[in-house]
């Protein structure tokens, strides 16, 4: 059974994911807005993934005896300074989710909690990869500068990228 302490801590995990959710779809109606549109799909796909990220941890909750909770989402920000700053700030949330889930992992390995500690694990590589892929767009801005064919490009890269399926979990 998961301890009280844990249980709240996964919670708080599952409330921030869902915020991610509802971060990139946000992010996503700003690039429809804007005619940025495989970017638009791009943000769809990664509202998804949060959307599974927290119902992966939802479910272990339950399934290890604690009690998840359904969580509020407050309103996310719907206005973007610049199209470069979508990809800053998420780089900066993704580093603030890696950052929460090393702390619960800090606390179930203080519990010797291994199941807890199992499940995070596929977190910690997922949050490498979210990561190094909002570096690697952010890497491709910074040399495209204020190029349009160049920004027409990323964004029909970004596209085709939200159109391959996810490898099997
Ligand atoms: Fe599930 Fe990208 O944090």
């Amino acid at each position: 059974m998961l301890s009280k302490k844990i249980n709240k801590a996964l919670n708080d995990q599952i409330a921030m994911e869902a915020y991610a959710s509802a971060y990139y779809l946000a992010m996503a109606s700003w690039c429809e807005q804007k005619g940025f549109q495989g970017s638009a799909s791009f943000f769809y796909k990664q509202a998804e993934e949060e959307r599974m990220h927290m119902l992966k941890i939802f479910r272990y909750v339950n399934e290890a005896e604690g009690h998840a909770l359904s969580p509020a989402v407050p309103q996310p920000a719907h206005d973007f300074a610049a199209y470069n700053s979508l990809f800053e700030t998420s780089l900066e949330h993704e580093k603030k989710v890696t950052a929460s889930i090393h702390e619960i992992m800090k606390l179930a390995s203080d519990n010797n909690d291994f199941r807890t500690l199992n499940l995070l694990q596929w977190f910690v590589d997922e949050q490498l990869e979210e990561e190094k892929q909002m570096q690697t767009i952010l890497d491709k801005l910074k040399l495209i500068g204020k190029d349009g064919v160049g920004l027409y490009m990323l964004d029909s890269e970004l596209g085709q990228r939200a159109s391959v399926p996810e490898a099997e979990e």
